[in-house]
């Protein structure tokens, strides 16, 4: 599909849809009678963020906010940039956060700063993905699906340089595709 053998994925688009539908029922169980902005880091977080609203049983609104993860990507501890920020006025909104992965946890701990400061009614986050090992920031999600060795994994939202997030499952990326 991409000219790359990924081998065994480390979980298998029924293995992640299947998480999904978990996910999605703790959630709704959870946010029962109240209304959800959820809102959704572009680009990595689209496929969870399409998949989990539909386990979703719950009534809710979304947004996106559009980041750059240049500091998960040993760029020197580069600032997270905004490229574009969310529409919606938060202010006394349930917010429910939705990344991809967390890895140091410097995106989360920084998209999560810029929310609360706007006054939300509450502000919960959801990764598909944890690094726990890979943490420099204290930050913990409160729904996570899988917990992931240190690899460095695509597919699934997942990119290498902008590459594989079409991917259908999440694969550890062979290391002779990484330069640098
Ligand atoms: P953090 O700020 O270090 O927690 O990194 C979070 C961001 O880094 C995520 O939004 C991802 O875009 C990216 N990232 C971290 N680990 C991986 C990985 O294994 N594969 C793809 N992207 C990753
Ligand atoms: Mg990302």
């Amino acid at each position: 599909m991409v000219g790359i053998d990924f081998g065994k994925p480390l979980f298998t688009s029924e293995e992640i849809q299947r998480k999904i539908h978990e996910l999605g029922a703790r959630i709704s169980a959870d946010y029962a009678e109240k209304d959800v902005l959820v809102v959704g880091v572009l680009k990595g977080a689209l496929f969870f963020m399409a998949d989990l609203l539909r386990a979703l049983r719950i009534s809710v609104r979304m947004d996106f906010i559009h980041c750059t993860s240049s500091a998960s990507k040993g760029a020197g501890g580069h600032p997270v940039q905004i490229l574009a920020d969310i529409h919606e006025d938060i202010k006394g909104k349930h917010v429910l956060l939705v990344e991809d992965i967390v890895d140091s946890g410097v995106t989360v701990d920084f998209i999560k700063r810029r929310l609360l400061d706007r006054g939300p009614a509450s502000l919960k986050v959801c990764v598909l993905l944890d690094k726990a090992a890979r943490r420099t920031v204290q930050i913990e999600a409160d729904y996570a699906g899988f917990r992931i060795p240190n690899k460095y994994v695509v597919g699934y939202g997942l990119d290498y340089e902008d590459r594989y997030r079409n991917l259908p499952y999440i694969a550890v990326l062979p290391l002779d595709e990484r330069q640098g």
